[in-house]
């Protein structure tokens, strides 16, 4: 790797600055102790809900709402995010965080609640989108749902997919690592998507459904 590659990425991650509101977001996140999405992830989130014209997306793990506003601002205008947390407290603050954005009420979908016991009540193939960000353990579990909610042509993203870069290193087997490191190849060498794993953040791993 050249020296030059970590510059790149602290270049390449605020390339794009957040507004004012996602960075009031970002702190009252931090306040709550749940980790929200870097600013280049953010970015890729904006980027593929626009290219796909997501007017449907199902985000899993609201948080105090980051990932929720870049999602929208790339969505169109009357799209509309349905977004899952167990955490009451969370998804306060990012109706919050979605009201100081200028996001009209009905443009958001706030489920609080188990996301295994929620997802399996939302449609097929009824989502353009689908963002995946919460219990790592889930994270298979969150994929066969999404599979199901995705419409063909409609994009899958999870985030933390390198995982504090231990996916990248054989030798480190703990059992988060190892989940996420056989759902990426599992991913990877499913014939139904064409996916790409983007060394954003913690890690990108973003699919289209063929
Ligand atoms: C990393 S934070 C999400 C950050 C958010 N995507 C953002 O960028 O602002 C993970 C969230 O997942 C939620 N969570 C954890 N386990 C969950 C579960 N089983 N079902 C639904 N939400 C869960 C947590 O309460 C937390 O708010």
């Amino acid at each position: 790797m050249s020296a030059q590659k970590p510059a790149s990425w602290a270049y390449s991650e605020d390339f794009i600055a957040e507004t004012e509101v996602i960075e009031k977001a970002r702190s009252r996140s931090e306040e709550l102790g749940c980790i929200p999405v870097m600013p280049g992830v953010g970015a890729v989130l904006r980027l593929l809900a626009a290219a796909v014209n997501a007017k449907a997306v199902v985000e899993v793990g609201t948080g105090a709402g980051v990932s929720g506003l870049w999602l929208l601002s790339g969505m169109p205008t009357d799209g509309i995010l349905t977004t899952i947390d167990v955490e009451a407290e969370h998804q306060r603050a990012a109706k919050q965080a979605y009201a100081a954005a200028g996001i009209a009420p009905q443009r958001t979908r706030v489920i609080t609640g188990r996301a295994l016991d929620v997802l399996p009540r939302l449609t097929d193939a009824a989502y353009d989108m689908v963002m995946i960000d919460a219990d790592k353990a889930e994270y298979p579990q969150y994929v066969e749902q999404a599979l199901r909610l995705l419409r063909t042509g409609g994009v899958l993203a999870l985030d933390n997919m390198l995982w504090r870069d231990k996916v990248a290193d054989p030798a480190t087997r703990d059992e988060t690592t190892t989940t996420l490191r056989d759902l990426g190849k599992a991913l990877r060498d499913n014939d139904s998507l064409l996916p790409a794993l983007l060394p954003v953040g913690d890690g990108v791993l973003a699919a289209v459904k063929r």
